[in-house]
């Protein structure tokens, strides 16, 4: 299995898809700045890699007390790198644990907060709802699109968000696809409304039957696997890369 965290280096090292360094008096703030606008911020696992290098760094310097994640202003991030994992096959997934070196920010024992502005969805979602504390900016939208792209949530969505903003938005939201600003975030909880899109029913229904932490990252690798939700997954993603709309087959 891949290492949890990269080989610490200093946090002003020069990444490429991030910015790392200390801020405030006596350097106390472990600053990360998502830093790849032309993709709104998606998690490639470069990035990935970069984030957890930082993390690391800030949780062993003694002056940091706290540690800031943020992106930009139209992104904090827009999810997993969709064309990175377009042509993941399951087996790929399986063998070198898919998403496993995603969650080293809950690892992390110092206070990590978000801030957010501007598109923090799927991945970035989880990211944000990873966290200790969101502070959320006037145009932050949040949102688990992966039923879009024929997938389901792989790094804790359907439970962090049901925790984060109740179960009925919760569920609204991994089921539609559909974003919530920052004000419906603060409201969160008494939504109550029809589903009557098309979606494709069987990753709907591997959604509702992710209700269980250890399953959903399993079930998300389902979505990449030979068999069933292969097909939905595929044109989910392709279309995305393609700028059309989804045709699932499975509506
Ligand atoms: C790769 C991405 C990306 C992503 C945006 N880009 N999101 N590339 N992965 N997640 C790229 C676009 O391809 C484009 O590059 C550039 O960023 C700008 O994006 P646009 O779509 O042109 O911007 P805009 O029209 O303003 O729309 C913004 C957006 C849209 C609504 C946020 O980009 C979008 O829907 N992105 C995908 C969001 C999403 O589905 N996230 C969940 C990913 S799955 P080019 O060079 O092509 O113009 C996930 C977990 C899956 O996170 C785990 C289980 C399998």
């Amino acid at each position: 299995p891949p290492p949890r965290h990269e080989p610490s280096g200093p946090p002003s090292a020069n990444f490429e898809y991030i910015i790392a360094e200390k801020r405030g008096k006596n350097n106390t703030v472990g600053l990360i700045q998502l830093n790849r606008p032309k993709a709104l911020n998606a998690l490639c696992n470069g990035l990935m890699k970069e984030l957890n290098q930082a993390l690391k760094t800030f949780q062993e310097d003694p002056a940091v007390g706290a540690i800031v994640l943020t992106g930009g202003e139209k992104a904090f991030a827009a999810g997993a790198d969709i064309k990175e994992m377009q042509n993941l096959s399951f087996q790929e997934c399986y063998s070198h644990q898919f998403l496993s070196h995603w969650d080293s920010v809950t690892q992390v024992k110092k206070p990590v907060i978000a801030a957010v502005n501007g598109y923090a969805l799927g991945g970035g979602c989880e990211l944000a709802m990873m966290c200790d504390i969101i502070y959320a900016g006037e145009k932050a939208q949040f949102g688990q699109p992966e039923i879009l792209l024929g997938t389901i949530p792989g790094a804790g969505g359907t439970q962090r968000l049901t925790r984060a903003v109740g179960k009925s938005l919760a569920m609204e939201m991994v089921l539609t696809g559909d974003r919530i600003s920052a004000q419906d975030a603060k409201q969160a909880g008494t939504g109550w409304h029809c589903l009557h899109r098309a979606r494709p029913k069987r990753v709907l229904m591997l959604t509702k039957k992710s209700s269980m932490w250890k399953f959903e990252r399993n079930w998300a690798s389902t979505c990449l696997s030979p068999f069933s939700y292969q097909d939905d997954r595929r044109e989910g993603m392709a279309a995305f890369v393609e700028k059309r709309k989804a045709n699932f087959r499975d509506q």
